[in-house]
């Protein structure tokens, strides 16, 4: 940043931030943007113009990686173009990964700070604006981060995402997040119910609960809980499981939807599978990557699991919350991973029966053990394998959205849809629902009866009194608004 932009007036500033990558990214993007609105930044929808550009990178695959260098050889040609001054910062995981060399390698960027430093962003601005060379800040003391990040935090929306749990200590062999993101930490309860309870006045609806292994998420009991309340099972050290702490965001007046993403198939306890099947609004949709279905690729992945582990803990989760729709992580083309063990992951699948998942070519990311293993397998048979998961996956997702049809769901409207009258929202499996309603439904649950799938939504009308007791418009396009 230019000295005379740095003493512009506040108000006046405008910050731009891209995000790539997961939910995590998402969050804490919202969160440097709310950071940054005290030092006088609004946000706006692009680059161009802006005082300040925020990229929010991702590291997972190397395509993530690579697509943050060509966003910053065309932000160098918006930058040149543009009579104003602009600060180039690179936050995320490849910052965190590849700081040094980010630096180096565009010499545009004037910011690099991981993701365990974003509150400390005001400072690096300022360090930029007195033009100390590139500021770099990648330091890994996570644990003032949460609440230095969550304290302003205002509620938009219906919908919130909340971080409980940062990093990973599970050392997956293909997987970078334990070293961009660390060591598993977690937020205090404490701290989370505070923040949730502070959305749920403000208008929020559902949160979403966010970490890379959200599950292994455990913290003391909160000063306030007496044992025995809420039939918390505190774990036999007395501390909390992610079950508990659920149990307890189900108090909270005028939340009405708890989820949580993305779950390890190793941390999910007795507690937590307890309250998925005991606490209703706990959302009956799970995220729990498998990966493979291959023992021995499981194995090689240091996955700490087989698929039969697997398999039982999925039965084990449908026997407490028999409506559970379940959602995974697949990896193709391991190092490896032979025609056979690519059939295993097929077969999983058909046991399994996902109401939706992701997969993904295997990608080498340098550090890891996994890239460095003999057998790399081809891009073609990657590709080949890759298709013949995701026709399967579609298939079971296409099975899973038909079977709703003709059904009475509860869904959270969430925003207007794009057509006038109609309205957004989400079922409790996570599906985008449009359906015509009054706009006074949004941030209400209402009962909508599923008509037809589209690709990527479903479609419903009204079907009369809105969940939870509150009035809902019956049907739309009656001359007048019926109220029950
Ligand atoms: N190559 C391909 N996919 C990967 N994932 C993580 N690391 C890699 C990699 N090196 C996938 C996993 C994980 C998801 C977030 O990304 O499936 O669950
Ligand atoms: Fe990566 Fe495995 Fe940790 Fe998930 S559990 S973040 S895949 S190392």
């Amino acid at each position: 940043m230019s000295e005379d932009i740095a003493k512009k007036d506040a108000a006046g500033r405008t910050v731009f931030v891209k995000t790539y990558g997961c939910q995590m990214n998402v969050y804490d993007s919202e969160r440097m943007v709310s950071l940054l609105r005290p030092l006088g930044y609004r946000p706006v929808e692009a680059a161009d113009g802006a005082d300040l550009v925020i990229l929010n990178t991702c590291h997972i695959r190397e395509k993530a990686a690579e697509k943050l260098y060509s966003d910053l050889g065309r932000l160098r040609r918006t930058k040149d173009a543009s009579d104003r001054a602009m600060t180039v910062a690179v936050a995320g995981c490849v910052a965190q990964a590849e700081g040094a060399e980010v630096a180096a390698r565009a010499d545009i960027v004037d910011i690099v700070v991981g993701p365990q430093a974003y509150h400390r962003l005001p400072e690096l601005i300022a360090r930029a604006a007195r033009r100390e060379g590139v500021v770099l800040d990648t330091d890994f003391s996570v644990d003032e981060k949460f609440d230095a990040l969550a304290r302003d935090r205002a509620a938009e929306g219906v919908s919130a995402y909340v971080t409980v749990q940062e990093g990973c200590d599970k050392f997956c062999a293909f997987c970078v997040v334990p070293y961009t993101r660390g060591a598993e930490i977690s937020r205090s309860a404490e701290a989370i119910i505070a923040e949730t309870r502070r959305l749920a006045a403000g208008g929020v609806r559902e949160v979403t609960l966010l970490g890379q292994n959200v599950n292994a998420w455990a913290s003391a009991p909160p000063p306030s809980a007496r044992p025995g309340i809420w039939g918390f099972r505190p774990r036999a050290d007395g501390t909390w499981g992610l079950g508990e702490l659920c149990r307890a965001l189900a108090r909270i007046d005028g939340l009405e939807r708890i989820r949580f993403t993305t779950s390890h198939p190793r941390d999910m306890d007795d507690g937590l599978i307890d309250a998925l099947g005991e606490e209703t609004k706990l959302m009956p949709y799970l995220h729990l990557p498998v990966q493979a279905g291959s023992d021995r690729i499981l194995k090689a992945m240091n996955r700490g699991h087989t698929a039969a582990d697997y398999l039982s803990l999925i039965g084990r989760i449908r026997a407490a919350r028999p409506d559970i729709a379940l959602s995974g992580d697949f990896i193709v083309g391991f190092p490896g991973e032979t025609s056979e063990d690519f059939e295993d992951t097929l077969a999983l699948t058909r046991a399994v029966g996902y109401a939706s998942a992701f997969s993904f070519k295997y990608s080498r990311r340098p550090g890891t053990p996994a890239a460095v293993m003999p057998k790399q397998v081809a891009e073609e048979e990657k590709d080949r394998r890759l298709e013949a998961l995701q026709a399967r996956i579609k298939t079971q997702r296409d099975a899973f959205c038909d079977s709703l049809v003709g059904k009475d769901l509860p869904v959270l409207f969430e925003r207007a849809g794009r057509k006038d009258g109609q309205l957004i929202g989400k079922t409790p499996y996570l599906q985008s629902v449009h359906a015509y309603a009054p706009a006074s439904l949004i941030g209400e649950v209402a009962r909508v009866r599923i008509e037809a799938v589209t690709p990527n939504a479903l479609a419903g009308e009204l079907a009369g009194e809105s969940i939870e007791g509150r009035p809902a418009r019956l049907k739309v396009g009656d001359a007048e608004e019926t109220r029950v």
